[in-house]
């Protein structure tokens, strides 16, 4: 028997990797308890996909409603599945900077944690397992607003020939910047992984996300940015801009690109990895272009509100550069871009997101 354990399997990233890694043939153990929910609301629970993939899958998914952070019951799933773990995919996580204000404890015992929690269960049951943890960009903090940029129509754009001008890299410092107290705990977790990799020769992979997406998000205002452009479009909502003028960029990169990031990583790991993963170049929008995106694919006007205020952390332009992980691994190849995303958030969505009557 092999097994992949993913955690957060409920989620946009944790399901696509459920199914994945399923379709490779392994059986899939997933933990998640919906902290979602309790995050953002009844409209953010990811409950409705446990419900999809056990019906999809059948014996090949096993699900676990646990909490990353509980010592004891995370012990024992691993302990049951030992070293048939062949691979270890962490994607359960608090994964909003405004959220994690409000409770940094919980922020902080959850993304950091609840990590350490999986990395040493690692270590004790099954070490030959790839560790492959969802990091953030985040962990840049607002490093990345102090780069020079132009305005444009549109979006902001870093000054041409500049050294990032294809994307940021991961030589970009994470040190003595502004992270929000939910980047600083994404730090934490990033700095264990790479410390289980180098202190315990263990297979570890932190990726440095930019924005993930993709249709299975549970797309709510404080997390999941493209689905909820695309929601809030459908459902006639009205969508808040914070600063920036509307022109703030974010690369974009589809979750199936991710999870086959992830298999590429788990058929040849290595210690201590560090890649930023995201839509680079090929697949990035700013917010106003976003919108016109998704009033050409709905027909319907966009309703937006600005506040001049930006997030805190926020950043002004994010395009990550994936060129150390196509570097390791030049067989992986993006398939999606922004348009080709709204495209299917929309059709997988057209039936759940109605305006309100
Ligand atoms: N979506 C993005 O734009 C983005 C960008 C960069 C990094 N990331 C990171 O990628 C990862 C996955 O993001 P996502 O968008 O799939 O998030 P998501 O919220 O869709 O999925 C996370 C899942 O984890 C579960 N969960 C949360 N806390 C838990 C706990 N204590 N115990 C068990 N389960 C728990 C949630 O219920 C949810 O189903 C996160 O680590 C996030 O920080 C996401």
């Amino acid at each position: 028997m092999s097994v992949a354990l993913v955690t957060g399997s409920a989620g946009l990233i944790g399901s696509e990797a459920v199914r994945h890694f399923a379709s490779l043939g392994l059986d899939v153990v997933g933990i998640d308890n919906d902290m979602r929910k309790r995050f953002f609301g009844n409209e953010a629970s990811t409950a409705w996909n446990v419900v999809r993939l056990t019906s999809d899958l059948g014996d090949s998914y096993t699900h676990h409603d646990v909490d990353i952070r509980d010592r004891d019951a995370v012990a024992a799933i691993f302990k049951r599945y030992g070293k048939d773990i062949a691979v270890v995919i962490h994607t359960a996580a608090q994964p909003s900077h405004d959220w994690a204000v409000r409770d940094p404890f919980t922020d902080f015992d959850v993304n950091a944690g609840g990590t350490l929690n999986l990395l040493q269960n690692v270590r004790e049951h099954c070490i030959d397992a790839p560790f492959i943890h969802c990091s953030t960009n985040k962990v840049y903090g607002d490093r990345p607003n102090s780069l020079p940029y132009q305005e444009l129509e549109t979006r902001w754009e870093i000054e041409p020939g500049h050294p990032y001008e294809g994307g940021i890299k991961e030589d970009m410092s994470i040190d003595a910047c502004l992270h929000s107290v939910f980047g600083a705990s994404k730090v934490a977790a990033d700095v264990m992984v790479q410390e289980y990799g180098r202190y315990f020769d263990m297979k570890t992979a932190c990726f440095r996300g930019g924005t993930l997406t993709g249709p299975a998000h549970s797309a709510t205002e404080l997390h999941g940015f493209l689905a909820y452009v695309m929601r809030c479009n459908m459902e006639r909502r009205t969508y808040r801009m914070f600063g920036y003028k509307g022109k703030q960029v974010r690369d974009a990169i589809h979750s199936h690109d991710v999870t086959s990031a992830f298999e590429a990583f788990f058929r040849n790991p290595r210690s201590a990895a560090v890649y930023n993963l995201g839509g680079g170049r090929h697949s990035n929008t700013s917010m106003l272009e976003a919108f016109a995106l998704a009033q050409s694919i709905t027909g319907n006007e966009m309703v937006t509100e600005y506040h001049e205020a930006n997030r805190v952390g926020d950043h002004i332009w994010w395009i990550g550069s994936n060129e150390r992980f196509q570097l390791d691994y030049p067989d992986w190849k993006q398939v999606y871009d922004v348009p080709m995303i709204c495209q299917e958030i929309y059709e997988a969505n057209v039936g759940k997101w109605t305006p309100e009557a």
